[in-house]
C-alpha cells in the first residue's frame, strides 16, 4: 500500500490530522494498535479552547460539538471557604472555551472518517516507522498474522505516551524534559446535575478538588489523592463526602449523588521530547508531551500541533515549499512550553504537596487571594486558561 501521510494513532491527534487531510484532499491512512470500542472508552478530560473548535469546524466535524457542547464564560477558584469567579469572557475581551468530552470528539471525527471513505486499520500490532531519516520512509505492521507495509511521504507520530514513534527514534537524537508529581486524581463520572454550571477548581488543606461535568446531566469530579490509594478502598460513599469536605459549605450542602459508573486513579506527570520532528517522522501530542490535566491542556495542546503539522504539509503538497514542515517542531514547542508552564503553576498553587506543610498551604492561599483581587494576574490565568493564540 502506498499513501501520502502514514498516521499512527486513532486518537485525537491522529483522528484530527487525519480529517484535515482528508478535507484538503491529501492522502492518508490511520494505524491504530487498539481497536474502536477500546478507542472511545476512555474517558478524558473536557475543555476545549477555541482553537481546537474551530479546527474541529475546519475538519467538517463540529456539528455536534455545538449542538450539544456547553460554552463556558467562567469559572470559580474556590479556597479558604469560598468561592472567586474567574470572569474569562470579560479578561479576554470575549474569548470562552467549550466543555464537550473528549470521547465524544472522537466519536465524532472517527464517524466523519469512515463517511469520508479514508482508511483507518484497527488492531495493528508491531506497528514500526522506518527509514524515516531518508526520502522513502515507510511502515511495517501485522494483522491477522500477517505483515504488511505501507509506503509513504511522511510519517506522523500521534501514538501517544506509551506509543511506537518517539520509541524509535535513535536516544541520542531526542531530550526529554520530565518532572513527576507526588499525587494522583482519583475521578469519577456519575450521572447526575453538576453542582455548579462552571468549573469549580478547589484548594484544600486536605487536598485539592475538582466539580467538572460532561453535560447539565452529567458530572466529572476529581480529587488529589496519594498515589499509592487502591480503587477498591474508595466506595462512593467515601468519595462523595471527601469531595464534600474540600468544597465550600454551599456547594458542599448543594452537591447531588449518584452511582458511578467509572471510577480511576490517574498519576500526574509533565513531559516533554525536543526536538518533535525526525526527518520524515513527526512527533504530535502526548507522544510527544505530557501535561498534568490541572488547567486542561492535554487535547488543545495536541490539538495546536496539529494545526501546524497540518499547515506545514498543506504548504507542501500545495505549493512544494518544505518551509511549514521544517518550522513545526520549533512552533509546536514554543507553544508546547507556555502550556507546560501553565500546567505546572496552576498544579502548584492548587494541590498539597506532602513535603510543604502548613507554609506551603498560606502561600497558595496568598498567591490565589491576589489572583482573584489583581485584575492584571486574573488577566494572565484567563489567557492561558482560553488559550494562547497559534
Ligand atoms: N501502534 C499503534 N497505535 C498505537 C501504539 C502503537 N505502538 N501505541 C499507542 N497507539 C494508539 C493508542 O491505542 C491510541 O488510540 O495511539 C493512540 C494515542 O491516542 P492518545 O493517547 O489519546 O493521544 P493523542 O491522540 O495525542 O491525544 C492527546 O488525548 O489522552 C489525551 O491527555 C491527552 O488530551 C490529550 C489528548
Ligand atoms: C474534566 O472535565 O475531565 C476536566 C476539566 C478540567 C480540567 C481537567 C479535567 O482541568
Amino acid at each position: 500500500m502506498r499513501t501520502k501521510v502514514a498516521i499512527i494513532g486513532s486518537g485525537p491527534s491522529g483522528l484530527l490530522l487525519g480529517q484535515l487531510l482528508t478535507e484538503a484532499g491529501i492522502d492518508n491512512v490511520i494505524l491504530d494498535r487498539a481497536g474502536k470500542d477500546y478507542i472511545l472508552g476512555r474517558v478524558r478530560a473536557g475543555v476545549l479552547e477555541e482553537g481546537t473548535v474551530g479546527l474541529m469546524d475546519q475538519a467538517k466535524s463540529g456539528a455536534r460539538m455545538h449542538a450539544e457542547g456547553l460554552p463556558h464564560d467562567g469559572f470559580s477558584l474556590a479556597f479558604d471557604g469560598r468561592d472567586h469567579r474567574i470572569d474569562l469572557h470579560g479578561l479576554t475581551g470575549g474569548k470562552r472555551v467549550m466543555v464537550y468530552g473528549q470521547t465524544e470528539l472522537t466519536r465524532d471525527l472517527m464517524e466523519h472518517r469512515e463517511a469520508s471513505g479514508a482508511a483507518t486499520i484497527y488492531d495493528a500490532a508491531n506497528v514500526t516507522p522506518h527509514d524515516f531519516d531518508g526520502e522513502t520512509p515507510y511502515l511495517t505492521y501485522e494483522k491477522d498474522g500477517i505483515t504488511h507495509r505501507i509506503d509513504c511521504d511522511f510519517i506522523a507520530g500521534c501514538d501517544g505516551f506509551h506509543g511506537a514513534s518517539r520509541k524509535a527514534v535513535p536516544a541520542s537524537a531526542i531530550r526529554t524534559f520530565e518532572k513527576v508529581y507526588p499525587f494522583g486524581w482519583l475521578g469519577i463520572l456519575a450521572d447526575v446535575a453538576p453542582v455548579s454550571h462552571e468549573l469549580i477548581y478547589a484548594n484544600h488543606p486536605r487536598g485539592f478538588a475538582l466539580c467538572s461535568m460532561r453535560s447539565e446531566s452529567r458530572s466529572r469530579y476529581y480529587i488529589q489523592c496519594p498515589l499509592d490509594e487502591k480503587i477498591e478502598d474508595w466506595s462512593d460513599e467515601r468519595f462523595w463526602d471527601e469531595l464534600r469536605r474540600r468544597l465550600p459549605a454551599h456547594h458542599a450542602e448543594a452537591l447531588q449523588t449518584a452511582p458511578s459508573f467509572e471510577k480511576s486513579i490517574a498519576p500526574l506527570r509533565s513531559f516533554v521530547a525536543e526536538p518533535m520532528r525526525f526527518g520524515r517522522l513527526f512527533l504530535v501530542g502526548d507522544a510527544a508531551h505530557i501535561v498534568p490535566p490541572t488547567g486542561a491542556k492535554g487535547l488543545n495542546l495536541a490539538a495546536s500541533d496539529v494545526h501546524y503539522l497540518f499547515s506545514g504539509l498543506a504548504e507542501y503538497y500545495g505549493e512544494r515549499s518544505s518551509a511549514g514542515i521544517d518550522a513545526y517542531s520549533g512552533r509546536a514547542l514554543s507553544r508546547v512550553w507556555k502550556a507546560v508552564r501553565f500546567s505546572w503553576w496552576m498544579t502548584t498553587m492548587l494541590h498539597r504537596f506532602p513535603d510543604t506543610g502548613d507554609f506551603g498551604q498560606k502561600i497558595q492561599e496568598a498567591e490565589l487571594d491576589y489572583l482573584t483581587h489583581s485584575t492584571a494576574a486574573a488577566t494572565a490565568l484567563a489567557e492561558n486558561y482560553v488559550g494562547l493564540p497559534y
